[in-house]
């Protein structure tokens, strides 16, 4: 178990306690629940006193990542594809989390088929259990519904500019329509559906290898074994970093956030950072001798990401707290220990 991760998850219960939130004894499935983001919600959530069902194939995710929750009496992990459906157990849930999906460009290239079938399949067969236990319902959306904005800040209510038949189509198609069948189910059966679009959040436990790796991650690694730091492209692309204390914060307000019943949001850092910024940045707190190489510009790579949060501030009264800086001290320090 990590003190940075295990640090983190205490500052968000002392920030849920001050807002008078409790989550205790309340049953959450979470799909996905054993990857990055979803097993920081699975600690936080066990911490709480809420009971965790994991639902995950491991596909990118890690047991090492909820191993030390195994030890606790309200978690359990199954191991489960959503393609499949949901294995079936004898519980009834008061909140349904859909995270599976692979997130990494790299990877869900190479498995564009399970991909779209996690988002699309996943959404429908997690939307069937809500309705039979009438829980909340919240999905993990994407930034990339938006595809190559022509909107910057982007707020919820632009449509999108996305290559429904590109390379990307897998994660960015099957994310819209998985919001779609939500807001379908939210309509036709009254289902009280919240939908989150994250934008590039990162921390210990993004990975970084192979793959898998995302962006920042990826640079941590290279960097940490003076390797050269690949940007694809000419790296003045943009995007928008949030630290994953400040990702799971939002996602936990969400869940409890009554006005927010058919509602989706924006989850991201309002500030904008060119990817030459963030490899020099990493540069310079790795104090590696990493040069920075470019390759090829990857197919419909979005140009900008930069969201507008005046919902998230408004309705969550969220807004990220932590500086990209000391976010991406925490993960090299994190990786630095050893831990991946
Ligand atoms: N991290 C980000 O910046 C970011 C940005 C936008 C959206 N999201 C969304 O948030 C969710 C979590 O992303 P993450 O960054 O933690 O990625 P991750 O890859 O670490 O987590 C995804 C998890 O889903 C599991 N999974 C994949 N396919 C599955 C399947 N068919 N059945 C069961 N489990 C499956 C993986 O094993 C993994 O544990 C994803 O839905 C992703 O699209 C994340």
């Amino acid at each position: 178990m990590s003190e940075i991760v295990e640090k983190d998850i205490m500052d968000i219960i002392r920030e849920l306690k001050e807002r008078g939130l409790d989550y205790s004894d309340e049953v959450f499935l979470i799909t996905g629940g054993a990857g990055f983001l979803g097993s920081w919600l699975s600690e936080l959530l066990v911490k709480l006193g809420s009971k965790v069902i994991c639902i995950d194939n491991l596909a990118t995710g890690k047991l090492s990542f909820i191993k030390h929750l195994l030890n606790f009496d309200n978690f359990k992990f199954i191991k489960g594809d959503v393609t499949r459906g949901v294995p079936k157990i004898d519980t009834s849930y008061d909140y349904v989390i859909h995270m599976a999906s692979r997130a990494s460009p790299d990877d869900y290239m190479r498995y564009p088929v399970e991909t779209a079938l996690a988002n699309a399949l996943g959404a429908y067969y997690t939307l069937e259990l809500v309705r039979k236990n009438d829980a909340v319902y919240l999905l993990t959306s994407t930034s990339e519904v938006y595809g190559d904005a022509e909107v910057v800040p982007t707020p919820e209510t632009y449509w999108g500019r996305v290559n429904p038949i590109g390379v990307r189509a897998c994660y960015d198609e099957g994310k819209r329509f998985s919001e779609a069948l939500a807001m379908s189910y939210y309509r036709e059966y009254g289902l009280d559906v919240r939908i989150s679009r994250i934008f590039n959040s990162y921390g210990p436990r993004l990975r970084g290898d192979g793959a898998y790796g995302r962006v920042v991650t990826r640079f941590i690694l290279q960097a940490l074994e003076n390797k050269p730091l690949t940007v694809h492209g000419d790296g003045l692309q943009t995007r928008s970093f949030t630290y994953v204390k400040d990702t799971i914060l939002a996602h936990a307000l969400l869940l409890k956030c009554e006005r927010c019943r058919g509602e989706v949001i924006n989850i991201g850092n309002n500030k904008e950072t060119t990817i030459i910024e963030l490899a020099k940045l990493i540069l310079e707190l790795t104090n590696s001798k990493s040069r920075i190489v470019y390759t090829k510009p990857r197919e419909d790579d979005p140009r900008r990401r930069k969201p507008d949060i005046s919902k998230a501030r408004k309705l969550l009264s969220w807004n990220p707290q932590t500086s990209l800086r000391e976010g991406l001290k925490k993960t090299i320090e994190w990786y630095r220990r050893g831990y991946k």
